[in-house]
C-alpha cells in the first residue's frame, strides 16, 4: 500500500475512533420530550415483556446505525443544502437513540453487547455512499429510512397491544423515519439499484435478528 493510501486510512480510522468516543462518552440532548411520557404503564406477561425487550434492542441498534450514518454523512456530503437539510433529522435519530434506551430500561432490558461494531459498520457504508456522491449518499438515506419504516410495521403488528408506552414510542419514530426518508428524497436523492437494495435488507436482517438476542 503506499504512503498516500496509509494516509486516507488512518484519517478514516481516526474519524471513526473521534466520533465513536465522542458518541459513547456524551450524554446525549433531546429535542422532543418522550413520547410515552404521559402514557400509563401497563401489566405485561413475561412473554410480551421479553418480545418489547427483544424489538426495542433492536430499534435501538438501528439507531445507534443512524448516528453513523449520518455523521458519514456529514463528512463526506459535498453540498452545503445537502448537510444542512440532514441536520435536522440528525438530531431527530438522537431523540429515538434516547428514547429506545429509556424504553429498554423500563423494560429493564439492555442494549445491544455489539453497538460498537453497528456504529462501525454503518459509519463505513454511510463513508462510502457518501464518497460516491451527494445524490447517492441522499439515495442510501432514503433506502435505509424506508426500510426502518418497514421494520416499524412490523414491530408494532407484532408487539403487544397491552404495551401502549413502546407503541407510543414506535409510532412517534415511524413518522419521523417516514418524514426523513422525504427529506432525503426532495434534497435530491438517486433510486439505488436493486441490487444494493437487496444488498442493504440482507445486511439489515443480520442486524435485527442479533440484536434481538445480543
Ligand atoms: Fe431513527
Ligand atoms: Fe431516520
Amino acid at each position: 500500500m503506499s504512503e498516500r493510501n496509509y494516509s486516507v486510512l488512518d484519517g478514516f480510522i481516526n474519524r471513526i475512533d473521534e466520533h465513536l468516543g465522542a458518541f459513547i462518552s456524551q450524554p446525549q440532548q433531546t429535542l422532543r420530550a418522550y413520547p410515552a411520557e404521559n402514557v400509563d404503564h401497563s401489566m405485561l406477561s413475561e412473554t410480551e415483556r421479553r418480545q418489547s425487550e427483544g424489538f426495542m434492542r433492536v430499534n435501538h441498534a438501528g439507531e445507534v446505525s443512524a448516528q453513523a450514518l449520518y455523521k458519514a454523512q456529514a463528512l463526506t456530503a459535498r453540498d452545503d443544502q445537502v448537510r444542512e437539510a440532514m441536520e435536522r433529522s440528525a438530531e431527530e435519530e438522537i431523540d429515538h437513540l434516547v428514547w429506545c434506551e429509556e424504553r429498554l430500561h423500563e423494560l429493564g432490558g439492555r442494549t445491544s453487547l455489539l453497538g460498537p461494531f453497528w456504529f462501525f459498520g454503518s459509519f463505513t457504508i454511510g463513508s462510502l455512499a457518501g464518497l460516491v456522491g451527494d445524490k447517492w449518499n441522499l439515495g442510501f438515506v432514503v433506502e435505509t429510512e424506508n426500510q426502518v419504516v418497514k421494520h416499524l410495521d412490523e414491530h408494532l403488528n407484532e408487539i403487544s397491544t397491552s404495551d401502549l408506552r413502546s407503541r407510543a414510542v414506535l409510532e412517534q419514530m415511524r413518522e419521523d423515519e417516514a418524514h426523513h426518508a422525504s427529506v432525503a428524497h426532495h434534497a435530491g436523492a438517486a433510486n439505488l439499484p436493486e441490487s444494493v437494495k437487496k444488498m442493504m435488507r440482507l445486511l439489515s436482517k443480520v442486524m435485527t435478528k442479533t440484536a434481538y438476542w445480543i
